[in-house]
């Protein structure tokens, strides 16, 4: 099938590659000239695992282009919208305007095709009522529109979209409409729903739209529990560690997303449950998401809290001081530093005079190539960590968590060690000569 995905950051330029790969002929389309030009060569303009393996490999089989002309979507039969939505300058609702240019640039080029109507696809996160305003809006050049949620994590994006846990299709009220949206958008995705049996729900499309706020607002709200648990381990001793998997094993509460920290971070979960709120705003319904105020607060805290540790370990007194910093992702296997908890951090201890020595495998190189006179990037950890007052593990990268403690334990000035993540084993550094402080660990 012909097939056109507009936004090609994380989600777009996966998802273009993705359709690719199930062997559809594919036109990506961006503003940015400078990633539509490597994407062409299939090279990655970003680092996801798996990820230019695919692009390159669809490229060269001449299944996959990119083009930064909207008039290149013509002939296609389906059109992905996967724009981002980030949060708005000074409010918490989302900034619409790349969703609302994509529709206004695809609608002259909307066509009847050979085989019927062209289908339009959102799957950018958006706030509810949107679908059905963008419906109105290409129902008026003949074509139906399907609201198809996005679920994919960075560090997963490849695996997430080739298989996905479940799909949810959001259709439109018009049965006829509705008929086709569905049965065109299980032809893309014929390999997920007949062979890998793939759950794929129906819905409305205000359904659609919410369950991907939904799914985001709780995993924000498990991790936010669990940190909330770690203040009260912190103010009585107990360990949050243990605690997580103490209640883990009920399954109905479950293990995952229940790791404590420097709270989350990324392109998504902060800016979804800020622009969720908004929106509930609009709708009148601001206290049913009054919990979402709390999520968030206890989420910038732990930020706070590592700032008040770390001055107090270097006994006060920041300015001047040597402060290693592994990590600038918002979490590992991405290069992502959007609302990074580590780059934060970071930046604030920076502010107080801090000398920072920021390392990060992925984000390092990107950083470096920043004009940021506040940090001085290093190529490892040990570089990092050589000379430093003060070590902050904030990443959790394999290369962090693997490091030998007895094997570092010369190379800074004290070895003092927080560990943001709670991913290094506490007795092996204390024995090693570290002073080792986990996240709500004793
Ligand atoms: C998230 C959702 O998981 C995904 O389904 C959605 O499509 C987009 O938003 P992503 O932003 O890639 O994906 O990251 P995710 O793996 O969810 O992690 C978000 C943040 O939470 C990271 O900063 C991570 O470090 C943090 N986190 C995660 C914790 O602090 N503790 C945990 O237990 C889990």
């Amino acid at each position: 099938m012909r097939i056109s995905v507009i936004g090609c950051g994380y989600l777009g330029a996966v998802h273009a590659a993705s359709m690719a790969e199930l062997g559809h002929d594919v036109v990506g389309i961006d503003v940015d000239e400078a990633k539509v030009a490597l994407l062409g060569q299939g090279k990655a303009p970003f680092h996801e695992p798996g990820f230019e393996e695919l692009l390159e490999r669809n490229v060269a089989a001449g299944r996959l282009r990119f083009s930064t002309d909207f008039a290149d979507v013509a002939g296609a039969r389906v059109h992905f919208i996967g724009v981002g939505t980030p949060q708005q300058e000074g409010s918490y609702a989302a900034d619409m305007s790349q969703v609302d240019g994509a529709v206004s640039a695809l609608l002259p080029h909307l066509a009847p095709t050979p085989e019927g109507p062209p289908v339009v696809v959102g799957k950018s996160t958006v706030p509810v009522g949107t679908a059905s305003a963008v419906a109105e809006r290409v129902e008026s050049r003949g074509a139906i529109l399907v609201w198809n949620p996005e679920f994919l994590r960075e560090g997963f994006a490849v695996q997430d979209t080739i298989s996905p846990d479940r799909m949810v299709y959001g259709l439109s009220r018009d049965e006829q409409a509705a008929d086709t949206g569905r049965a065109v958008l299980d032809e893309v995705y014929d390999d997920l729903i007949n062979r890998q049996q793939i759950p794929r729900l129906l819905t409305d499309y205000a359904t659609a739209e919410l369950v991907k706020v939904a799914a985001n607002s709780f995993l924000a709200t498990k991790i936010s529990f669990i940190n909330a648990m770690a203040e009260l381990c912190e103010a009585t001793g107990a360990d949050v560690v243990q605690l997580a998997e103490a209640i883990g094993h009920d399954d109905r509460i479950g293990k995952k997303f229940l790791r404590a920290g420097v709270g989350f971070g990324g392109g998504c979960l902060p800016k979804d449950i800020r622009a969720f709120m908004a929106r509930a705003e609009e709708l009148g319904v601001d206290e049913a998401l009054g919990f979402l105020r709390e999520v968030d607060s206890i989420n910038d805290r732990r930020r706070d809290h590592v700032i008040t540790l770390a001055t107090d370990l270097l006994d006060g007194k920041v300015a001047g001081k040597q402060v290693a910093v592994l990590g600038a992702a918002f979490k590992p296997d991405t290069d992502d530093m959007r609302n990074s908890p580590a780059l934060d951090i970071a930046a604030r201890l920076a502010a107080k005079g801090a000398r920072i020595t920021v390392t990060d495998p992925q984000a390092g190189p990107i950083l470096a190539e920043q004009d940021r006179p506040d940090l001085t990037v290093a190529g490892t950890a040990e570089e990092a960590m050589t000379g430093a007052d003060l070590v902050l593990l904030l990443t959790e990268w394999r290369q962090f968590r693997d490091l030998d403690p007895a094997a570092v334990v010369g190379l800074p000035n004290r070895p003092v060690m927080i560990d943001g993540r709670n991913v290094l084993d506490p007795k092996q550094w204390r024995s090693a000569g570290w002073t080792y402080h986990g996240m709500g660990r004793p």
